[in-house]
């Protein structure tokens, strides 16, 4: 959809629909009511009729037969004023749109939600419209044969009431096409069957994306990780046919001495069986999302690329499949990550730790000033938080930890701090070698995140466990329909702004 910010008043516009909006148990106020007192009232009748009450999520449609140019006015609830932020706007956006493309709409004008009474700045306001707008006709079609209809609307006009507040709507709306450049890109790797996104075509993807954003690019095959003595990860790519990838994609990479390095991680695991720690047929039923982490991490570079964010920041995407095969690796065998850290296997099914161990190790090399990785890590993350309520965030620093809470609440991609107790070393030890891959029973979210943490050596880490988040069950407007969510490119795209404003 072609989205552009043009100096108007929306009460004049001529598109095919144009979008106002009301807040719960309130009279229509600002652009609202300039096109309320151009339809006689039509908006305060439903509302004192009972037919409408601002609620989130509520959309009417009024026809103006005549009384202004446009076809037809929406009419989306944006539920209390207390409430209200961006991402209430996000949400209505995106259930105006929907509505636009049920009733055919080609060309759709609307106003700024929350710029005016709602008290967000312009820019923050027209970021919030667009990437709801953009994100809520997310659409995946996979591999249906049956053709596609043709893409509605085709077109979303912002109207600025106030000429100068043009160029600050425009700013928002170019980080508003980032960002969902970014979302859907994620979007679309997660959506994708296993045999279609391996590690090999998420490397083809990253390379294509870099070029077009101007990211530098590096995918390591295996005879590289054999030479980087990546031990874990290649013991868990062993096992399969298809071969291991190691992307490296780099923002400012040119510029690396002069600015902070801030590393960002993601789990990459394109099919996740269990290996031979088997896992059930319902367990296997949604791991080819198991690559979700590596895949925001790509599309958070592209964003941070096209944002041209003043910071030095490489995306790190260690992709493998775990399968079982006469050359699966087994539990009790042992392996040496890139760090000289041995490795008791105790089972084949806690495979994602091996591939951030050694891309942790690889972090170093930046210096980073922080390291943040994403991973679909444990079931014991989403039987602790719940699914799509909030991601666990384990940090070894309070300033990096504050940052992301932060980002999350900002990108409404929430996270949940949890502890990194020594006690969980416990589970850990092995008799064999200097640690093993999986701890007991209880505490396998703590004991996973400690795992990881004995291949950091740098200051600031934060691990996110997003196991829960990767799927969503359609009841995000934004995120539509049952499916990848792109979780975590909003939050980290949000995160690194934020880093780069610090010491400004
Ligand atoms: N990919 C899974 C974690 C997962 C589970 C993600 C459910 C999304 C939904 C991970 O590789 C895994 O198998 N974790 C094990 C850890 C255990 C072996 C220590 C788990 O959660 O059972
Ligand atoms: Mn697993
Ligand atoms: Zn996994």
């Amino acid at each position: 959809m072609d989205v552009r910010a043009i100096p108007g008043a929306i009460q004049e516009s001529d598109a095919d629909a144009i979008v106002v909006n009301l807040f719960e148990e309130t009279q229509p106020g600002g652009a609202t009511k300039a096109v309320d007192d151009r339809l006689g009232g039509a908006i305060r009748d439903l509302i004192d009729g009972g037919d409408f009450s601002g609620e989130a999520g509520q959309v009417a449609v009024l026809y103006p037969r005549g009384a202004i140019p446009a076809r037809r006015v929406i009419l989306a609830g944006l539920g209390p004023r207390d409430d209200f932020g961006a991402d209430t706007v996000r949400r209505a956006a995106a259930r105006a749109v929907q509505k636009a493309r049920e009733l055919k709409a080609g060309r759709v004008a609307s106003i700024l939600h929350g710029a005016g009474a709602g008290g967000l700045s312009v820019e923050a306001a027209a970021q919030a419209t667009v990437v709801g707008s953009l994100l809520g006709l997310y659409e995946y079609h996979g591999q249906k044969t049956e053709a596609s209809s043709e893409p509605l609307p085709q077109s979303l006009e912002l109207m600025i009431f106030d000429e100068q507040d043009v160029p600050a709507a425009r700013r928002g709306l170019d980080t508003a096409r980032a960002i969902a450049r970014g979302v859907t890109l994620t979007r679309d790797l997660v959506n994708l069957p296993p045999n279609i996104c391996t590690p090999t075509y998420m490397a083809e993807v990253a390379g294509q994306v870099a070029q077009e954003t101007g990211l530098r690019v590096e995918v390591l095959g295996r005879e590289q990780m054999t030479a980087l003595n990546m031990g874990a990860l290649l013991a868990v790519a062993q096992g399969s046919d298809t071969p291991p990838k190691f992307v490296v994609l780099e923002h400012n990479g040119a510029r690396a001495d002069e600015l902070d390095s801030i590393v960002l991680v993601g789990k990459g695991v394109t099919f996740d069986t269990g290996g031979y720690v088997l896992k059930s047929k319902e367990g296997m039923s949604s791991m080819k999302n198991d690559m979700a982490g590596a895949a925001a991490v790509i599309g958070a570079m592209v964003a941070i690329g096209a944002l041209g964010v003043p910071l030095h920041v490489v995306g790190l995407a260690p992709a493998a499949d775990n399968m079982i095969s006469g050359h699966a690796y087994r539990p009790q065998e042992v392996f040496t990550a890139s760090n000289g850290v041995t490795i008791e296997i105790n089972s084949t099914d806690a495979e994602g730790r091996m591939l951030l161990a050694d891309a942790l190790v690889y972090a170093s090399r930046f210096r980073p000033a922080a390291v943040v990785d994403v991973a679909t890590l444990t079931g014991a993350c989403v039987t602790a938080l719940g699914r799509g309520v909030a991601a666990g965030l384990f940090s070894t620093a309070d300033a990096l930890r504050d940052a992301l809470l932060d980002a999350g609440t900002a990108s409404a991609e929430r996270l949940w701090p949890m502890p990194l107790f020594p006690e969980y070393e416990k589970d850990i030890e092995s008799q064999t070698a200097d640690v093993r891959n999986s701890g007991e029973k209880y505490g396998g979210v703590g004991s996973s995140a400690t795992f990881l943490k004995h291949f950091v050596d740098y200051p600031a880490w934060a691990h996110v466990d997003m196991a829960g988040m990767a799927l969503g069950d359609g009841e995000n407007p934004y995120a539509p329909g049952k499916g990848a969510t792109g979780f975590g490119v909003r939050l980290l795209t949000e995160f690194v702004r934020r880093w780069s404003e610090r010491d400004k």
